[in-house]
């Protein structure tokens, strides 16, 4: 907090914008149009990503004076390991629309940032680097993996077993993707990033979908080459130009189309990914306590309350409005079990309200891209030193020393002031 500081003392000018509507701001200026849809967007009219902003806005931090806070530390156990602070960041995928140069340009920077600073990076299923060479790039510093459960089995395994190999320490199984939310910008613009091979590296790489790709060419033709007077269009010859550039075929694009997700799911499921791997197992996307309780007694480990950052269901309930019943839910089920929470963490402030009502941690999403589109590296240290500084000085300015002390009593709504 104090270099943060210091640093405007001295006369230097921070990194990226501190204020998140300037960061916003000038990373929508910098990313390609389509960039900026996929990444900003939500789903339908976008309410729910508005709402995940106003339910920050109704809680109340209340000041407190007189205890002594001289030494404070944000350090938290996670997992059984310690951590620089509560915080993590969220797995993004089809992140090299945020940078420039493509494929290959996307993940470094961002575990360059998060081994720098020893905040966990959450890799996605649908990196546009495969896990092992981010993991390279992660030396030891923490990883956990995240994960889309394919419709094909083998897949589910194989990345489950990379993850493993790759030292991911926990395994984000996301549940509330497994049909695409109602994209409007990225419709209005024709843009599926995936359609394009963006976001597939993890598939491309992998041994169990290279099976799968290699059984449908032997297969009959597929669906689409079928398509009588199918002319090429400036978007389908810009698609395979897109799809070459980042080494996919066609064959990839439609095999992950085909297989990158499973509506069939039920909680039963959830024995058969705890029979494959001895990592803790976190559900990402739980929005009601009856879920929390499910996915706690199918064998869960942990929670992470999110909507996705409100790109799934518009008109969804904000997340931080379902935190607290979700984290009841949680505590009675299973005591030790984490509740991790994201959709909507803007700043340190958020982060402290977000513990308040009961997360053990927080994931930061959008705005670390938006500090990896402006200045790589250096810009997603940046967007999380400024999260970590504000959270230190709302901390002090709570009287409190430890993150296990923030609690409901430093709300207003939940205490005498409110
Ligand atoms: C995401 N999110 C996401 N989640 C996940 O489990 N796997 C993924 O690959 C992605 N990809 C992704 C891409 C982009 C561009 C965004 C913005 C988000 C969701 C992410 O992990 C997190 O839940 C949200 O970003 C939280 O919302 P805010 O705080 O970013 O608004």
């Amino acid at each position: 907090q104090s270099a943060v500081y210091r640093a405007g003392v001295y006369g230097h000018r921070p990194v990226v914008p501190v204020t998140p509507a300037r960061l916003e701001e000038a990373a929508r200026r910098r990313m390609s149009t389509q960039g900026w849809a996929y990444v900003a967007g939500g789903a339908g009219t976008e309410r729910t990503l508005a709402a995940n902003a106003e339910a920050f806005a109704r809680h109340r931090v209340v000041p407190r004076q007189m205890v002594d806070v001289g030494r404070r530390s944000l350090t938290t156990t996670l997992l059984g390991r310690e951590l620089p602070a509560p915080l993590l960041l969220a797995p993004v995928g089809a992140l090299e629309l945020a940078v420039r140069g493509g494929p290959g340009r996307a993940e470094p920077p961002v575990a360059a940032a998060a081994r720098d600073l020893g905040v966990p990076m959450i890799i996605s299923s649908q990196a546009s680097t495969p896990m092992e060479e981010t993991a390279r790039d992660l030396g030891h510093s923490p990883r956990w993996f995240q994960l889309y459960w394919s419709s094909d089995d083998s897949v589910v395994a194989s990345f489950v077993e990379r993850a493993e190999a790759a030292g991911a320490e926990a395994i984000v199984v996301t549940l509330d993707t497994h049909v695409l939310g109602w994209r409007t910008r990225d419709l209005d613009l024709g843009y599926l990033p995936f359609a394009r091979g963006v976001g597939i590296a993890q598939y491309t790489s992998d041994p169990a979908f290279r099976r799968l790709v290699e059984a449908r060419a032997a297969g009959p033709a597929s669906t689409v080459d079928d398509v009588p007077d199918q002319r090429p269009t400036l978007a389908a010859v810009r698609s395979l130009l897109s799809m070459r550039r980042r080494g996919a075929t066609r064959g990839d694009v439609e095999t992950f189309l085909d297989v990158f997700s499973r509506s069939t799911l039920t909680w039963d499921d959830l024995a058969w990914l705890r029979g494959r791997t001895d990592l803790p197992i976190l559900v990402k996307g739980v929005q009601h306590p009856d879920d929390a309780r499910r996915a706690l007694d199918a064998g869960a480990d942990g929670l992470v309350v999110s909507n996705h950052g409100g790109r799934q269901i518009d008109n969804a309930v904000a997340s931080l409005d379902v935190l607290p019943d979700v984290v009841a839910a949680a505590r009675a089920a299973a005591p030790q079990a984490p509740v991790l929470f994201d959709s909507g963490v803007r700043t340190g402030a958020d982060a402290f309200v977000a513990l308040a009502l009961g997360a053990d941690a927080v994931l930061l999403g959008r705005p670390w891209v938006y500090g990896l589109a402006l200045a790589g590296a250096d810009g997603v240290r940046a967007v999380v030193q400024h999260v970590m500084a504000e959270l230190d000085i709302t901390m002090a300015l709570a009287g409190v020393a430890t993150v296990s002390e923030i609690g409901p009593q430093h709300l207003a709504s939940h205490g005498p002031c409110g």
